[in-house]
């Protein structure tokens, strides 16, 4: 498998790029608006054709660019088959693997972070690697106040559908704030202060429940238009907007 780990530092977000050498078909995981032309160019060099945008959630910290890719590149775009938005080509379910070429990806429903998030797992003959967005973040996790967050649902998914994965399963995780790039799903159920060293529901839920955490900053502009696959609605403010005047004008 052709693999590219590719990182938006505004919101530290990591996309991935997961193609098939044979078929020279390529999907990317979490594509952020700001990074666009990076990701297309990557995509050129490789000889790659775009077929899928896959997202984890409905981010609330950045504009996907699903929407813009699909114009450019006449991928389809999949979402999460929970509280599917309208513009999505492909509601994914788990249990329904999606094929790009050789490589097979399979949703898991993970909810917790948000009520519709997903994680996806690849298998490539070598490793075994699981997208985890916010689900699961390298000894963290993503918050569960706000986009119908639920800790006790997040445990569940944790422990239930990613801890039961092989202990040498790679995690790549939507986020890393301190330059960190991969984890396992032993390394997790190891070191991660929240949801490792066998930590209980009640001890997790106190947890996230003790959180002082900030009002997202993109987050009035990021979940309307991610919504609607990254477009750019009004509101967006004027440091904000770069990404969407570059889209606009070319
Ligand atoms: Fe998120």
């Amino acid at each position: 498998m052709i693999f590219r780990q590719l990182f938006e530092p505004d919101s530290a977000t990591y996309t991935y790029l997961l193609a098939c050498p044979h078929t020279r078909r390529a999907a990317l995981i979490d594509p952020v608006l700001d990074t666009i032309e990076r990701d297309l160019a990557v995509l050129e060099e490789l000889g790659l054709e775009l077929r899928y945008t896959l997202e984890t959630h409905m981010h609330a910290d950045h504009l996907t660019s699903a929407r813009v890719l699909r114009e450019r590149t006449g991928c389809q775009v999949a979402y999460p088959g929970v509280d599917t938005p309208d513009c999505a080509d492909i509601p994914l379910q788990e249990g329904e693997p999606l094929s790009v070429g050789d490589v097979q990806i399979q949703p898991l429903f993970t909810p917790g972070h948000t009520s519709h998030s997903f994680c996806y797992l690849v298998e490539d003959g070598t490793h075994k690697m699981v997208f985890t967005g916010d689900t699961l973040l390298i000894e963290a996790c993503g918050r569960t106040d706000f986009q119908s967050g639920d800790a006790r649902a997040l445990y569940r998914s944790v422990n239930d559908k990613l801890f039961t994965l092989p202990d040498e399963t790679l995690v790549y995780p939507g986020h890393d704030y301190e330059g960190r790039f991969v984890s396992s799903i032993a390394q997790e159920k190891t070191r991660n202060p929240r949801l490792g060293g066998g930590k209980s529901l009640e001890e997790f839920v106190a947890i996230m429940e003790g959180m002082d955490l900030p009002y997202p900053r993109k987050i009035d502009f990021a979940v309307p238009g991610n919504t609607l696959c990254g477009e750019c609605p009004p509101n967006v403010p004027e440091e904000y907007r770069q990404p969407c005047q570059a889209h606009e004008q070319g």
